[in-house]
């Protein structure tokens, strides 16, 4: 059968494209201004390519020669390309946080694909935020969707040694305020560490999220670590073009893939990989957008898997690699054997995942480890509940030190981040390597967007003791590519008034991650009466803008921190004519 014949009446395009009339001839002359011949307006799908370039967002400045690879396979399977640029989310340039525009991309996503004439789509994603924030788009929408990463950078090098994404500066920042290197030694080492096209080459949040997408299943096979320069990203590249036009006619939606047990594949992957804590609030988000129940508890499931690869921050190496071992195919591979794997879930090349890594080879068991030899015995995110956090909080093991796994301390508390940076650096800091830092007003409405402040760096009395790390706690995020013992994602927040925000200096508090609990040793009427005081005082003062919005109406941490009025799926039901 010619491409032209299938799904003669099906295309979703030929809505716009395929009638014989004056709103025909609209929609067809104005395209064919970019010289597009008459014959391609006739039963051809039309591929979205939601491009997230942008000089502004490093990681993905390279996405338009992957955009033109993607075209040329789209071409090649018959298809008819359509590029298209939404909001770049940034991690590294945008002020206050990308996550403050993670909900607007996804919104910009959603309407650029159902308001245009667009069969199936294509999702270029890279830098942390982009990745959920187009998923969440285009799951509103549910046509045949199928994502594209831009691949991590090739290795940091400094001084002879590999270095890693971000993981890098929070190390040697700590070495600088600990006295043991200089200004000058920490300035060096800028321009070693991101030393090609590409996203953090960490095990952080946008590599996390590229295995999240090919875990999902949403990307072809070995998505997720094939480096940004590589050849055999472009290659990636072509095929996926190719393949998103038979997913058109195949008719495999968004909604097949994207099951709930492809999220609960895709949450015992993370603790596979010691992937970053970031992956909780983006995969309720993308859930909730396509219609399946996912909560917070469910990351449970997560939490005796061991994590086996071995990359920073958890572990030593970096994405290279991991590609070079073998990548998440090999991941996956491991997890069905040892039975932690759904293996019948649908995947975007047709087939279920198992099909796809039963054969999966590794080159390096030190980088991915086997699970009788782990990185961490359970590397599953912790969730944690008590009266500091009714709605949960979460701990990533990985990242943590497991001598303060259990940990009852005095708090030190700052009740904003302003307040930490004005008094950390203080020697009269009452603090010392047993309290417990608490940070306030960091959440999703306190510091809108929920920045990556939860690790907080250790005070400098305490660090040039050479101690490495302190139990923290925060309404806050952390970034992937951090480490510590931090507790991040207490809901409620401290702005919606949730118990962080009762906390005192000297109360004490104990953490069990083991056990799951997060306990403020205050009684419950204590805690009462300080929150109605608050209460009472509490002024928020309104700003203005999208950052109103985003105030108003996000959601809390336990529920993916999408705004309220965007959780669930509405279609691609083609919008009336206004012409
Ligand atoms: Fe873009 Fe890390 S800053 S991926």
């Amino acid at each position: 059968m010619k491409n032209d014949d299938k799904n003669k009446s099906k295309l979703r395009s030929a809505q716009w494209f395929g009638t014989a009339d004056k709103n025909g001839f609209m929609y067809r002359s104005w395209m064919k201004n970019q010289g597009i011949p008459d014959h391609h307006f006739q039963n051809k799908p039309v591929i979205g390519i939601c491009n997230t370039w942008s000089e502004l967002t490093p990681c993905n400045a390279h996405f338009r020669e992957i955009a033109d690879r993607v075209k040329n396979g789209i071409r090649e399977a018959g298809g008819i390309p359509v590029e298209f640029p939404v909001f770049s989310n940034g991690e590294s340039n945008l002020r206050p946080t990308a996550m403050l525009t993670r909900n607007l991309a996804s919104m910009d996503t959603e309407e650029a694909i159902r308001g245009n004439p667009i069969d199936g789509v294509v999702l270029l994603v890279g830098c942390d935020k982009t990745t959920p924030a187009l998923l969440m788009g285009a799951a509103s929408c549910d046509l045949p969707t199928l994502v594209v990463s831009g691949g991590p950078m090739l290795n940091g090098k400094h001084h002879g040694k590999d270095v890693g994404s971000g993981t890098m500066v929070w190390k040697m920042h700590e070495e600088y305020k600990a006295g043991n290197i200089t200004l000058q030694e920490f300035m060096d080492a800028e321009a070693s560490m991101s030393r090609s096209a590409g996203t953090c080459n960490t095990m952080g949040t946008a590599s996390t999220m590229a295995c999240m997408a090919e875990s999902l299943g949403v990307s072809l096979p070995g998505n997720a670590a094939i480096p940004a320069v590589d050849s055999r990203r472009y290659v990636f590249a072509h095929m996926s073009g190719m393949r998103i036009v038979d997913m058109v006619h195949e008719e495999l939606n968004l909604s097949k893939v994207l099951t709930r047990n492809a999220f609960l594949n895709a949450i015992k992957t993370n603790a596979a990989i010691g992937g970053s804590t970031n992956a909780v609030i983006h995969l309720k988000a993308i859930a909730g957008r396509i219609g399946v129940n996912l909560e917070l508890d469910d990351w449970l499931v997560g939490k005796e898997v061991p994590t086996i690869v071995n990359l920073q921050p958890s572990g030593q190496y970096l994405m290279e690699e991991f590609y070079y071992s073998g990548g998440l195919p090999v991941v996956l591979r491991r997890l069905g054997e040892q039975g932690l794997l759904d293996k019948d879930a649908l995947t975007v090349n047709g087939k279920p995942i198992w099909d796809n890594v039963a054969d999966a080879t590794c080159h390096n068991d030190d980088v991915i480890r086997t699970f009788d030899n782990p990185l961490l015995a359970h590397g599953g995110i912790c969730v944690l509940r008590g009266n500091l956090a009714p709605r949960g909080a979460v701990l990533k093991p990985s990242a943590a030190s497991p001598h303060l796994m259990q940990h009852r301390g005095r708090a030190v508390v700052f009740e904003n981040f302003d307040d930490y940076k004005a008094r950390i650096a203080d020697p009269e800091l009452d603090v010392d390597e047993n309290s417990v830092m608490v940070l306030k007003n960091c959440g999703p409405k306190g510091y809108p967007g929920m920045a990556e402040v939860g690790n907080m760096g250790l005070p400098p009395k305490v660090l040039k003791k050479g101690v490495k790390d302190m139990v923290r706690i925060s309404d806050a995020r952390m970034s992937g590519t951090a480490f510590g013992t931090v507790v991040l994602h207490v809901a409620p927040e401290a702005m919606e008034l949730g118990p962080l925000a009762a906390v005192e200096e000297g109360d004490y508090i104990q953490l069990d991650a083991d056990a799951g609990v997060l306990q403020l040793e205050v009684s419950d009427d204590v805690l009462e009466a300080r929150l109605n005081k608050l209460k009472a005082t509490q002024v928020i003062a309104k700003s203005g803008g999208y950052m109103e919005i985003y105030r108003e109406r996000v959601l809390q941490a336990d529920e993916g921190c999408d705004f309220d009025f965007l959780v669930g799926c509405r279609g691609a039901d083609v919008p009336p004519h206004s012409h």
